[in-house]
């Protein structure tokens, strides 16, 4: 993906360019993103108090549930009106929210999808209403109208997961090291990034016999997690372990977040082999107290109130009329345009950095003293 969009560098800086020009001549149309015609915002900014409209997708992963709370709470002291939902029915309650917030009048719509595919039309509407679209974490995909992402880098992401991988087998032994893979839900278009960051540092070592995918299950297709869902994860673990690991050992296992890093520890313990290194990510309770326990090797720090600061950041820009600072203008194409994005850095966790990593947390600090 990042190959591929980096092939779009050239022509997003100058569209870039194109669009905050004509931004400039004429004010009253189109903002810096140039999506879907957040002009109004982008020109001419909104009032104090007025409506945000904060779209979250199920409680798949803790993160999502932190920022229900940092969202309503940091809106409401910086002088908004939050409309905070989730949508646990699915994809159809996430469309039938967004249709209200609409017409409730957001001036900003900050969604979290749960299919960043579906809401096409629910974007058009947000877009003829003058609403400026950020994605959160998740990309909204085959749309024109979105005009803002803001993530923590998900190739890096994998990347980190792929490296703590390689790591954690090492610490243990040498190889070669028998593995298996694990990716996000498809329809949550991160999934597929966090696989090539990691697989980006793991192919090679594929290529070379230093890692043996036992099952063969190497494609993106064969390791997603539908829904996101630890049960799906549990009991394809279940179906590896007893098809493959009759005799043979593992030793490692790429799992794309934590929740599904302790289902796929579930099963390893249930079948009673030993325990494999396997990754994560979030820095989920349940996970920072499995790494200090010496069971899962590694997790992802993504601070989550640092991600929803930045976003009522961008919010307070654009009630300013400001052009909001962005720093990735390349990699997330997604279909239709490159979403321009602000990106934040995400961290990998260990018990070796843990004290360090979460120092500033109240409730992780706690777990890692
Ligand atoms: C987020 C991850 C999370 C996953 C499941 C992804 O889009 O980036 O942090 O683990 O969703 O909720």
């Amino acid at each position: 993906m990042r190959n591929f969009a980096k092939s779009f560098a050239a022509v997003a800086a100058i569209s870039a360019l194109a669009l905050t020009s004509c931004g400039r001549e004429d004010p009253g149309t189109g903002n810096e993103g140039g999506g879907g015609g957040g002009g109004e915002a982008a020109s001419g900014g909104f009032e104090e108090g007025a409506p945000i409209g904060v779209a979250l997708p199920q409680k798949t992963s803790e993160n999502w549930v932190l920022a229900e709370q940092l969202f309503n709470d940091g809106l409401t002291e910086a002088g908004y009106e939050p409309d905070v939902q989730f949508a646990n029915g699915g994809v159809s309650e996430q469309q039938n929210q967004i249709n209200s917030m609409i017409t409730n009048g957001v001036e900003v719509l900050i969604v979290g999808a749960i299919d960043g595919a579906q809401l096409g039309s629910q974007l058009q509407e947000a877009a003829d209403a003058g609403i400026t679209v950020i994605a959160y974490d998740r990309l909204l995909t085959n749309t024109e109208n979105v005009d803002y992402y803001v993530a923590y880098d998900n190739f890096q992401v994998g990347e980190l997961q792929g490296q703590a991988l390689l790591d954690g087998m090492a610490e243990k032994g040498e190889g070669p090291y028998n593995i298996e893979l694990f990716a996000g839900s498809p329809d949550d278009a991160n999934a597929q990034v966090f696989f090539d960051g990691a697989m980006s540092i793991l192919q090679p070592k594929i290529d070379d016999g230093t890692l043996n995918v036992v099952s063969g299950q190497v494609e993106f297709n064969q390791a997603v997690t539908q829904g996101w869902k630890a049960e799906n994860a549990q009991r394809r673990m279940d179906t590896l372990l007893s098809g493959n690991y009759d005799s043979e050992e593992l030793h490692g296992v790429l799992s794309p977040n934590d929740t599904l890093a302790r289902a796929i520890l579930n099963s390893v313990k249930d079948a009673g082999k030993d325990i494999p290194v396997v990754t994560g990510q979030d820095s989920e309770v349940e996970s920072v107290k499995s790494i200090i326990a010496g069971e899962q090797y590694s997790t992802i720090n993504k601070d989550t109130r640092d991600l929803v600061e930045h976003s009522i950041t961008m919010v307070e820009g654009l009630a300013a009329g400001e052009e909001l600072e962005v720093n990735d203008e390349e990699s997330y194409d997604n279909g239709v345009k490159v979403v321009p994005a602000y990106l934040l850095e995400p961290q990998i966790v260990t018990k070796e950095n843990a004290a360090e990593a979460y120092a500033d947390d109240p409730t992780l600090s706690e777990l890692v003293k």
